[in-house]
């Protein structure tokens, strides 16, 4: 379990970036953080590997208040997965892998098979171990992260928008691959987003933010969806559900659903129960 207790983050200019935040994260769960641009979530990240370190209060994991652990040994414990994948370009996609196992000790031939079986986990061909990133696509870029992530065999992982930069088809892959991966490893995941639909997706639990990292409601989605905590909530769930919002158009015997952008979203066949 991660432990977030009154913990504050003032920048030195004096931005107050997270401003007395409690919160349990349980084990082997996925906790989503979710909120607009500003309100602190990859500040709340950092924290936990102390790429940042608070002003005041203190993050326990399992009980041990990580102030009084060294950054390194503490960030080779933890996976961390950026936007944009993060991956040193002039390093084959095996060796991006490995580094940090092979930093570890492990031998050269365990961590190539290793970094091979994670290539299957993540739903990679071995064929690209001998690629180099940038003769991947942006989503298989992602995945070659998440793999990397996971080569430590890491108790918790660090998400920060790992799906923001790829389009939506490559998404909606991605996020059954994590759904899927997750199932498999159950790792302490803590993913940050600002997309509601993929918090409620991903989220065991769920954390809605705002600025300074206050919590305005946590809980499981459906309990979130159920019973918004506040118009502030309500107007964050709303406001994508209103985006998504599908209408109706009707052509020559078919009734086509056209998102906001546009796009059919499917058809309804004449005659179909609820048309
Ligand atoms: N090194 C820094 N120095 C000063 N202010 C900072 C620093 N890093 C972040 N901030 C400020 O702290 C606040 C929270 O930033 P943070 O990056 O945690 O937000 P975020 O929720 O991840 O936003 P986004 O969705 O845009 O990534 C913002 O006002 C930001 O400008
Ligand atoms: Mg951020």
């Amino acid at each position: 379990m991660i432990e977030f207790r009154s913990v504050s983050k003032r920048f030195p200019d004096g931005t107050i970036a997270v401003e007395d935040f409690s919160l349990e994260l349980p084990s082997r769960r996925t906790t989503v953080l979710v909120g607009s641009s500003g309100s602190g979530k990859t500040t709340l990240l950092r924290m936990i590997n102390r790429m940042v370190d608070p002003t005041s209060g203190t993050i326990e994991i399992d009980g041990e208040d990580i102030a009084r652990v060294a950054p390194v040994p503490l960030r080779r414990r933890i996976g961390y997965v950026l936007q944009n994948s993060g991956l040193l370009p002039h390093r084959k996609v095996v060796d991006n892998i490995t580094t940090v196992p092979l930093l570890e000790g492990v031998s050269k031939r365990d961590a190539r098979a290793r970094a091979l079986e994670l290539l299957d986990t993540v739903g990679l061909d071995r064929g690209l171990a001998d690629r180099y990133p940038s003769q991947l696509s942006g989503g298989q870029q992602q995945r070659v992260g998440v793999a990397r992530a996971l080569a430590v065999d890491p108790n918790i992982m660090l998400m920060d928008e790992p799906f923001g930069a790829v389009d939506p088809i490559v998404r909606a892959d991605l996020q059954q691959e994590l759904i899927r991966i997750q199932r498999q490893v159950a790792k302490t995941i803590v993913f940050v987003t600002h997309d509601i639909d993929e918090a409620f997706l991903l989220g065991d639990q769920v954390v809605i933010l705002e600025q300074r990292a206050r919590i305005a409601q946590v809980g499981s989605p459906a309990e979130i969806l159920a019973n918004p905590a506040s118009d502030f909530v309500a107007d964050f769930i709303g406001a994508d559900r209103g985006r998504r919002a599908l209408r109706a158009v009707h052509t020559d015997g078919r009734t086509v659903l056209i998102d906001r952008d546009g796009r059919a979203a499917g058809v309804l066949l004449e005659g179909e129960p609820g048309e």
